[in-house]
């Protein structure tokens, strides 16, 4: 596979992090052909799940080599139980029964889930056969956000004409408030950390510094002084964060605008982390740079959990999931 610029340096990167991701749809032949890859590149050690003799047959049939990949079929795991049980004791506060957790142990997803859970593994790449609901639910529910109280939320790496840009929340949170904006833009930051990005962070809405009015600017301008404020705090003081808002997408990415919309942000201009008002823009915006843009996207990856998980899009190309495994290994604490 012909990697980008950027993907090849992140993927040396993900390599010497020596890492194991799990990829539960191993049914699928697009997830197959992108463990081959992975595998083959010495990347990360892989477990897929799936029928065993399916996939050694695949794998034969392709005259592809199985090192680096261990396959699990859930059904016949010595570990299920340990698993079933795992479930019921961090769900049955929540209603759960045994038999339940057992039947649900059985979905691959909340497989995998309970293997990162269990440090059998260090995180997982799933939804090339699943909504977004079903794939990041587990997640949710068992490896819960890293801290208290916070919600979860995703990002999207999206590199226009060479450079990376990280885009958030594009997936998850539907209709964040002013703090869980604010906490989307310091998880954000912190994820384009991981990539290697130094964050220079937007906070979109259609007003630059007062230029437009109404109930949403107002949200944006209040998401913004909580999360300056939260850079205060020492945890952020090394990580050299900067943030903006509110912005214009125009004024974010555009030096000559930025001039005159925001002169003087050290953000405007030259912003590379855009932080999106609700999921309804972030979702729109993404996949028409995807799509008019001719970006590369990968995500989108939870950011904000325990451990990382990350979405595929149902449409994902093999080398979109290759991006994707690479970029989860980088979130790996
Ligand atoms: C992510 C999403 C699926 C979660 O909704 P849900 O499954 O209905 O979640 P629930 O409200 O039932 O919550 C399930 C658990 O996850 C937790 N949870 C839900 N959203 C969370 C978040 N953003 N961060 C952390 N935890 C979260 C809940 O607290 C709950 O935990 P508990 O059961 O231990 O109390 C939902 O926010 C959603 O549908 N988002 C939009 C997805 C989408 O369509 N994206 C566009 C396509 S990419």
């Amino acid at each position: 596979m012909a990697y980008s610029n950027f993907l090849l340096e992140l993927k040396e990167k993900a390599r010497l992090k020596n890492k194991t991701i799990v990829l539960p749809e191993g049914e699928d032949l697009r997830v197959l052909e992108a463990a081959h890859i992975i595998a083959v590149d010495k990347v990360a050690k892989l477990i897929v799940l799936g029928k065993e003799d399916e996939i050694k047959a695949h794998f034969a049939a392709k005259g592809w080599d199985l090192d680096g990949i261990e396959i699990i079929e859930p059904e016949k795991s010595s570990r299920l139980g340990e698993y079933a049980h795992l479930l019921y004791e961090l769900r049955k506060d929540k209603g759960l029964s045994e038999e339940d957790a057992a039947k649900l142990a059985l979905n691959y997803n909340y497989f995998g889930t309970l293997m990162i859970k269990s440090g059998h593994a260090d995180g997982m790449v799933s939804g090339a056969n699943h909504s977004t609901a079903d794939t990041v639910r587990p997640a949710l529910q068992i490896i819960k956000s890293a801290k208290k109280g916070r919600m979860a939320s995703s990002c999207f790496i999206m590199v226009a004409n060479g450079k990376p840009y990280i885009l958030s929340d594009c997936a998850i949170v539907i209709n964040p408030t002013d703090r869980e904006m604010a906490d989307i833009a310091l998880d954000a930051a912190e994820s384009a950390i991981s990539f290697g990005m130094a964050p220079k962070v937007a906070m979109l809405t259609y007003s630059t510094y007062g230029s437009g009015k109404g109930d949403a600017v107002d949200k944006v301008k209040r998401a913004t002084e909580l999360a300056k404020a939260d850079l205060e705090r020492p945890e952020y003081a090394a990580l050299n964060i900067k943030l903006d808002g509110e912005l214009q997408a125009d004024a974010a990415l555009d030096g000559v605008v930025a001039r005159k919309k925001a002169p003087g942000s050290e953000v405007a201009g030259q912003a590379n982390v855009l932080v999106f008002p609700s999921l309804e823009a972030g979702n729109v915006g993404y996949k028409l740079l995807q799509r008019l843009g001719g970006c590369e996207a990968y995500g989108p990856l939870l950011q904000g959990l325990n451990a990382p998980v990350s979405d595929l899009s149902r449409g994902a190309l093999v080398e979109d999931i290759v991006g994707v495994i690479i970029c989860t290994i980088l979130q790996v604490k």
